[in-house]
């Protein structure tokens, strides 16, 4: 089981969850994210677990301070696992409208240039070593592409797509690559925006889930079960009962990103 395991966006939501279900003695846990208040009350909660922890107040589009963290995480304690679940979300903030263009180019930064400053310095040395785990973070979105948020839906596609190909190309050095695609998680992400959000889930099942998938090294990790056999299926649909499906969720956002 893996016990060194790092974990970008563990300042909330489902970042947060996983610290604390990975949490325990014999682990050390590295923890990122950028609000220090929050990272901190993470840390002392899986503290109080028994983990050992280091944490850094980063932001991952810094890639030489995510690299520099990284290297020198890894030199106390090789990195078994490395989650990279920091993300950001937006829903367009006109109905109809595609999204203003920065926060477009925002979004693609933080999602995958930020997954890639996360995972890029150490799946080298797991290659080396012959072992570990990369994880980062899809969505049931990358299949099932709501209207209102196509650069999020883009995002997550490209991220499923990475992953899909780095597990291939490192199945070979011992080292796995899976990508999770969670459906409607209760975080304060979910709670930015509101649309119809069925078979929603707490944090911390997530976080169980998530944790059986990467005991068996799933390819993909995606829960609820029926809502990823609808989004598959929905992409065999016929184009107007699938836009029709898809407009199911609209979305309007509620709160300002943060
Ligand atoms: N919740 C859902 O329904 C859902 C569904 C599918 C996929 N996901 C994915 O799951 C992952 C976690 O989402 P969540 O729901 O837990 O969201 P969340 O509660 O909003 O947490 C997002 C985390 O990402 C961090 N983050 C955002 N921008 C960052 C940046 N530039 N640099 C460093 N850290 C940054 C945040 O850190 P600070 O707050 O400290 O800035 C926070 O810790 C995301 O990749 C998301 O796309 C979520």
């Amino acid at each position: 089981m893996a016990r060194n395991i790092v974990i970008s966006g563990a300042s909330s939501g489902l970042g947060r969850a996983l610290a604390i279900e990975f949490a325990g003695p014999g682990a050390t846990l590295g923890l990122l994210g950028r609000n220090s208040e929050r990272l901190d009350e993470t840390a002392a909660r899986a503290r109080e677990k028994g983990a050992v922890v280091r944490s850094a107040a980063v932001d991952v589009r810094d890639r030489d301070a995510m690299r520099s963290f990284l290297l020198d995480f890894d030199a106390a304690a090789p990195i078994d696992c490395i989650i990279a679940s920091a993300g950001v979300t937006m829903v367009t903030p006109v109905p109809g409208e595609v999204e203003d263009l920065t926060r477009a180019e925002e979004l693609f930064d933080v999602n995958l240039n930020g997954a890639m400053n996360t995972i890029a310095p150490i799946a080298p040395l797991m290659r080396r070593r012959r072992a570990g785990q990369i994880v980062l973070f899809g969505s049931l979105a990358a299949f099932a592409p709501p209207p209102d948020s196509p650069s999020y839906a883009a995002s997550k596609a490209a991220l499923v797509a990475f992953a899909l190909a780095t597990r291939a190309l490192y199945r070979a050095d011992g080292v796995s690559v899976s990508v999770v695609c969670p459906g409607f998680v209760d975080t304060p992400m979910a709670g930015s925006y509101s649309s119809w959000k069925p078979l929603m889930m707490s944090p911390e099942d997530a976080a169980r889930r998530i944790r059986r998938g990467l005991d068996r090294r799933k390819a993909i990790i995606a829960f609820p079960l029926p809502l990823y056999l609808a989004a598959r299926c929905q992409q065999w649909l016929p184009d107007s009962l699938r836009t029709a499906a898809m407009l199911r969720f609209r979305a309007v956002q509620r709160l300002p990103v943060r």
